[in-house]
């Protein structure tokens, strides 16, 4: 991930709050913007996440559940195209759609320790923790025989200790995120492989 600061705290226009994408225009989005299909995975992996997310664990209705999932369809848009300036881009792209500044701040506080901006609500909490973690239990399922088919806690917790698997993947992010979001790593890694695979 880039080490671009945002420089700025405050994201979206209040008076947009409840604006939201179809799904049309956000799918849209991603796929004119992404054209590397690993990270559009990873992207509809950590959306999928955020929906499930809202759904059990915070009783959300349906709007709202979108509203997370595009949290998560949309957090790394300008990753593919704009590396170096990821994710200033796609919060720009988002405001001038005058999308619910909420939704904005969530992907604008996905990495607090590159982008400064910190985790408040618990959207932004569970984006940033679903993020490396989502992309780590997939890189398990792709060298197991059967997928995510029987994938246990265990095995990715030993993936997790193996430095050198999926090393892109920041384990102190996840301890930090764990932590922020108030669960235990080994309840978002059940929750990651109940879901993920579906
Ligand atoms: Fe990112
Ligand atoms: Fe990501």
């Amino acid at each position: 991930m880039s080490t671009l600061a945002l420089h700025r705290q405050t994201f979206g226009d209040p008076a947009d709050a409840g604006n939201i994408l179809t799904r049309e225009e956000a799918n849209a989005l991603l796929n004119e913007w992404v054209k590397n299909d690993r990270l559009r995975l990873h992207m509809q992996q950590v959306g999928h996440l955020m929906a499930a997310w809202a759904r059990e664990r915070e009783r959300l209705g349906p709007e709202d559940q979108w509203r997370w999932e595009m949290a998560g369809l949309l957090h790394d848009a300008d990753w593919d195209q704009w590396p170096e300036d990821h994710c200033r881009r796609i919060i720009e792209e988002l405001e001038r759609r005058h999308v619910d500044p909420e939704i904005i701040r969530a992907i604008a506080s996905h990495g607090p320790a590159h982008f400064g901006v910190e985790p408040v609500t618990t959207m932004d909490k569970m984006l940033y923790a679903f993020d490396e973690l989502s992309g780590l239990v997939h890189a398990y399922s792709l060298m197991r025989p059967g997928g995510y088919d029987g994938m246990e806690l265990k095995g990715v917790l030993k993936r997790l200790k193996e430095k050198t698997f999926a090393a892109g993947v920041n384990r102190d992010d996840i301890t930090d995120a764990c932590a922020r979001a108030g669960i235990t790593q080994n309840e978002l890694i059940a929750f990651i492989i109940a879901h993920q695979g579906r």
